[in-house]
């Protein structure tokens, strides 16, 4: 019988639509439910949205409509873009859905029975985070911020409470008997070291919100977030259902995939509710790392969201699959970046294996009347370094490493090239003809690159198959088995036709983005409350200055950017500002600006900027900060 294999990612916030964090998280699951399954397990792959909680119910009011249906239509958003990324989730758990309700009020009927004092009503003071929706611990609170630099606040209420302080010692067991329990090891360590400190116990239920699910025996309460939210993953088995066969044959789950900010509550919380109510724990919670612009967090409070649409419409699903896999490493956080994508691509895609594999097909389908050439070869140089790079790929994607499992992909992409470079097929063919020793050539070269193709299946399904049609093999030679050396279909028509990925022209691409894409650098970013507090000297490092605007022009070919010299008392510098969408040229010219006189020259679509002009940016839309005109140009502002 096949192994059971459950995975789950965390279920998102639907207050936004996804971004690429969600992405991230989802195709990485996706990667490992792909390569178990082919593996030969039994897989269950479970995503979903957190819909309950106060940030919905505000948002929707906002937008006057309600909580449901909001969630609704992100919801709609989600299954079109899981659509799209090509996510084999098996199911999709909502906790709106009454499968839900039902195994939330088994889980808290099961904790009442088994512990009875493991839930109790008390009334609570504290440090409050909004926007984390949960107590924080005096000693973690600082000027009135978390750790993280979100806002607190002091909040009484008369809640349910769990018995958390109750789970320290048996919880320090686990991490101590189970140390795999969490992964990487520095998330591990994390966990330990926080509970260490000693856990508070946990308020269950919120009375100021009615968005929930209510609490039993007390609707005045609604049953707050995290006792709610992390029981979707045994809620979408049919816990509480009588009916608990999924329940029964995938529970505990193989893996919860969560980002670094969330591990916490899956590797604390959720085991102390699974041993209040006697149930078992999951085997591992796997925290990646995030996805960075500038540096900080992509989130939708930070207004710094990635939607890389353009990139998935323009190059399609799989080079986007590919490049957030290879470019972060499993674990740590990454920047985001357009160049970064496009290096990827034209290296590692259109140059790299793209063009391995047409040049190779164009030869053999010439050669050997478009048929996979008839000589097998069981003796030479590429087979020799499949067979090392076979298993680092299996135990990279073990060890969830997915760029580590790509890199030696690739090895064997170069090697192919090294090959075809050392063997020369085009002047064998000249000389001697099809003979038998080009035949082992090209079914050399054709079989290594079938071993790539299995490979990266799990990144690239789409791709994979495509290729695996391409060499004669057929996309059904994917399984645990086809990474082996000499399971090249013999005979088999090829069909080499377009090359898989075009080579893109970067610095153009890159040109039409800058003005498009990023957002203008020239202007604010929305305040966040994340942003370090820095001292006054490190302040005073920037050279804040008053200057007037002598000339302006547009930038030719950009909607936004405008080229302006500007007298800043001693002299005039040129800078070019991303204002174009709100201000003409004609109306600058004469105008005080406030600009940053030290910034280190850039390059914008071409042309030079030395230095800033300052102005906030409501939703993008740009708006200059000004000083009285009878001010001089190059007086300090401070
Ligand atoms: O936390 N980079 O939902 P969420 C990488 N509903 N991953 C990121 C990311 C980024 N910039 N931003 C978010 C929640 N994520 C709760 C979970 S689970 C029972 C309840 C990840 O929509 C984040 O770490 O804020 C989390 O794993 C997932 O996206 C959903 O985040
Ligand atoms: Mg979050």
């Amino acid at each position: 019988m096949a192994k059971p294999f459950y995975i789950t990612t965390a279920i998102h916030y639907v207050n936004d639509v996804p971004h690429i964090g969600h992405m991230y998280e989802n195709i990485a699951a996706d990667v490992i439910a792909r390569h178990r399954r082919r593996m030969g397990d039994d897989v269950f792959f479970l995503t979903g949205t957190d819909e309950h909680g106060q940030k919905v119910e505000r948002s929707a009011a906002k937008e006057g409509i309600l909580p449901i249906e909001l969630a609704d239509r992100v919801v709609a958003e989600h299954h079109r873009l899981w659509k799209t990324l090509n996510i084999s989730n098996d199911d999709f758990i909502r906790t709106t859905e009454g499968r839900h309700r039902i195994g939330v009020y088994e889980l808290i009927k099961r904790i009442q029975e088994r512990m009875p004092d493991d839930i109790y009503l008390g009334s609570h003071s504290g440090w409050y985070c909004q926007s984390e929706e949960t107590f924080i611990p005096d000693n973690q609170v600082k000027d009135k911020k978390d750790e993280s630099g979100h806002p607190v606040e002091q909040t009484t209420e008369t809640n349910y409470f769990f018995k958390l302080s109750r789970y320290t010692e048996p919880l320090l067991r686990h991490y101590r008997d189970n140390p795999g329990f969490v992964y990487p090891q520095t998330r591990l360590n994390e966990v330990v070291a926080f509970v260490e400190q000693g856990l508070k116990d946990l308020s269950i239920s919120r009375t100021s919100v009615k968005w929930g699910i209510p609490f039993p025996g007390n609707p005045d309460h609604v049953i707050y977030v995290w006792m709610d939210a992390l029981t979707n993953y045994i809620s979408a088995l049919g816990f509480g259902e009588g009916q608990h066969a999924r329940f029964d044959q995938y529970w505990p789950a193989d893996i919860h995939l969560v980002g670094k900010d969330i591990v916490r509550f899956h590797a604390v919380y959720w085991p102390a509710f699974l041993m209040s109510a006697g149930l078992p724990l999951p085997k591992r919670v796997v925290g990646h790392g995030w996805w960075l612009r500038d540096n900080q967090k992509i989130s939708k409070s930070l207004g710094n969201i990635v939607r890389p649409n353009e990139i998935i419409d323009r190059f399609g699903t799989d080079p986007f699959r590919y490049f957030v896999m290879r470019d972060m490493v499993f674990g740590q956080d990454q920047n985001y970046s357009d160049e970064s994508f496009i290096t990827r691509y034209n290296g590692d895609l259109a140059k790299g294996l793209g063009n391995a594999l047409s040049r190779t097909l164009k030869m053999a389908e010439t050669y050997f009347e478009g048929r996979t050439p008839p000589v097998p070869c069981n003796d030479n140089e590429l087979k020799t370094t499949a067979e090392q790079i076979i298993p680092e790929y299996l135990k990279a994607m073990d060890e969830l490493a997915f760029h580590r499992a790509l890199e030696s992909a690739w090895r064997l992409v170069s090697a192919v090239d090294r090959y075809i470079v050392t063997r020369e097929p085009w002047k064998h063919f000249k000389e001697k003809g099809a003979d038998e020793a080009l035949s082992r050539v090209l079914w050399n070269c054709l079989e290594a690159l079938r071993i790539v193709c299995v490979m990266i299946a799990p990144v690239m399904p789409a791709t994979a198959s495509n290729a695996l049609t391409r060499i004669g093999d057929g996309p059904e030679a994917i399984g645990s088995d086809a990474l082996q050396w000499g399971r090249l279909a013999n005979g088999a028509t090829l069909r080499g036709g377009d090359g898989l990925f075009p080579v893109i022209d970067a610095a153009k691409y890159l040109e039409k983005n800058m003005d498009e894409i990023t957002p203008p650098l020239e202007t604010t970013q929305a305040a966040s409350p994340d942003v370090a507090k820095i001292s006054i000297d490190q302040f005073m490092q920037t050279d804040l200055r008053v200057g007037e605007v002598r000339s302006a022009e547009r930038v030719p070919k950009s909607k936004k950017l405008i080229r302006m010299m500007i007298f800043t008392g001693d002299g005039e510098r040129q800078i070019v500002a991303g204002i174009g969408t709100k201000y003409t040229p004609e109306e600058l010219v004469g105008r005080k600006v406030i600009i940053v006189a030290n910034l280190q020259p850039a390059t914008l679509m071409g042309v030079e900027s030395n230095g800033m002009v300052l102005a906030a940016s409501i939703d993008g839309e740009p708006s200059l900060l000004s000083v009285d005109p009878s001010v001089p140009a190059g007086t300090k502002v401070k």
